[in-house]
C-alpha cells in the first residue's frame, strides 16, 4: 500500500508538466530504497516523438543520482480510472524493478489501485531469459 505523502507527491509532480501539445499533466513519485524520492512529470516535444513520460522522468533522475534499487513506483494523471502507463514506461520499470514491486496507479479524483511490475508487463524482456 502506498503512503498518503508519496501519493500527494505524484499528484504534485503534475504542476512542472511541460505539455502544450497534449495537455494531459501526468506525475510520478519514485521511491528508492534509501528512502529518497524522485519526482517526474512528462515533458513533451515539437517533434512529438521524442516526449517524454513522467514515470521516465523519474526513473532517468534516479539513475543519474546513482539510485537503482527502488521501493514503490506511484503514477498520477488527470483520468477518470487510474492511469495506465505506456508500454515504454513498463519496459524501463522491469529493467530497474524486482518484478514484485508494487505500482500505485491514481486517478484524477484521487482514487488508485495498487498493482506490479509484472502484472503491468508479464512475460518482459530480458537477456537473463
Ligand atoms: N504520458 C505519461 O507521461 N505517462 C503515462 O503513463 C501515459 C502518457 C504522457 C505522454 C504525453 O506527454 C501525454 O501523456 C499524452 O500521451
Amino acid at each position: 500500500m502506498p503512503n498518503k505523502e508519496w501519493v500527494q507527491m505524484a499528484i504534485d509532480a503534475r504542476e512542472h508538466a511541460y505539455v502544450p501539445y497534449s495537455n494531459f499533466r501526468v506525475g510520478a513519485a519514485l521511491v528508492a530504497k534509501d528512502g529518497t524520492i524522485f519526482k517526474g512529470c512528462n515533458i513533451e516535444n515539437a517533434s512529438y516523438g521524442l516526449s517524454n513520460c513522467a514515470e521516465r522522468t523519474a526513473f532517468f533522475k534516479a539513475v543519474s543520482e546513482g539510485k537503482t534499487e527502488f521501493l514503490h513506483l506511484i503514477v498520477s494523471g488527470d483520468t477518470k480510472e487510474p492511469i495506465s502507463p505506456c508500454g515504454a514506461c513498463r519496459q524501463v520499470m522491469s529493467e530497474f524493478c524486482d518484478p514484485n514491486m508494487p505500482v500505485t496507479l491514481v486517478a484524477g479524483d484521487g482514487h488508485y489501485v495498487t498493482t506490479t511490475v509484472e502484472a503491468l508487463l508479464p512475460y518482459s524482456f530480458s537477456e537473463e531469459k
